[in-house]
């Protein structure tokens, strides 16, 4: 096989993988560069992989433990590891934009970070794109890293001791209702706003759609100036990288210091179908 090459995606963040077959080359040593590589990246890209659901797995057991999906598990108390992005059911039928499901996933146009609303939220989500809509439908990155360092000292000093609530409830009745048993497995829980990445030492902040206020703070509109202006900042549209997907591509990201969104498409007209795992967080943030 020829060797592991990088191709920058974004000047801030990204890279495009080529050498590595996700399927079939997963050598130990493979396994070490893709995690450093994320620790450098935050998000890598590998194009033209002959994915399919048991490979999908066992790349996200190489990388750490599985994430039960949260809408399955809340709502019925199943473990189940994979999520269906996208208007595609299981039986292959689109579920047109009015399709409760469908709406559903608006949710995640706005931008956030996988199961922040979790105490021990998602570190990487791996995405294996099916099929994908002839318009639209990218999904929108940005580093809350390299906003961490744009910030000034000051704004540094200020926000680094402070903690957020993040809550799922807050975020998705926006877009949708949430059944009783789902919302009842997810109460809010807190996070630190400023976490730090282990390997290398890099800060950056932690917000997203689920932050809802800072722990302490009384002023709800205080704490939504600040969470909002942290996004603001981060989410320029000098500082997004949009993935255009194609089929084959397998994507991985670390939800630790990127915020992501769909970018949206015409659910009625196109089919968009992608298949996602998480692997779980290392811990509560609080403790890292
Ligand atoms: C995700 C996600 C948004 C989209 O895959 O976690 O939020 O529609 N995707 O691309
Ligand atoms: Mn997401």
């Amino acid at each position: 096989m020829s060797r592991i090459a990088f191709e920058p995606l974004h000047d801030e963040f990204g890279a495009r993988v080529l050498g590595v077959d996700l399927v079939l080359g997963l050598r130990p040593d493979i396994v070490q560069s893709i995690r450093e590589a994320l620790d450098t990246w935050s998000l890598l890209c590998f194009p033209d992989q002959a994915m399919n659901d048991d490979a999908h797995l066992a790349l996200t057991r190489h990388l750490g433990e599985p994430e039960a999906e949260h809408v399955t598990l809340g709502s019925t108390g199943k473990v189940v590891y994979f999520g269906t992005v996208g208007n595609v059911a299981d039986d292959g039928s689109k579920q047109d934009a009015v399709h409760p499901r469908t709406r559903y996933q608006t949710g995640n146009e706005l931008w956030h970070s996988d199961s922040s609303f979790r105490a021990v939220p998602t570190l990487y989500s791996i995405n294996h794109a099916y099929e994908v809509p002839g318009e639209g439908g990218g999904t929108c990155f940005a580093s809350m890293r390299t906003a961490w360092d744009r910030l000034p000292e000051k704004t540094q000093d200020d926000i680094e001791p402070l903690r957020v609530i993040h809550d799922y409830v807050f975020s998705r009745t926006q877009v949708a209702p949430v059944n009783l048993a789902h919302a009842a497995s997810l109460p809010p829980v807190v996070h630190r706003l400023v976490r730090r990445n282990p390997a290398n030492g890099r800060k950056n902040y932690y917000v997203g759609s689920h932050a809802r206020s800072v722990l302490g703070w009384t002023c709800g509109a205080k704490s939504r100036e600040l969470i909002d202006d942290l996004m603001d900042r981060a989410t320029r549209s000098e500082h997004v990288y949009t993935h255009p997907w194609k089929a084959g591509d397998t994507v991985i990201w670390d939800n630790r210091c990127l915020l992501h969104r769909g970018a949206g498409y015409d659910a009625d007209r196109w089919r968009r179908r992608m298949r996602q795992t998480r692997v779980c967080g290392a811990g509560p943030t609080l403790e890292e």
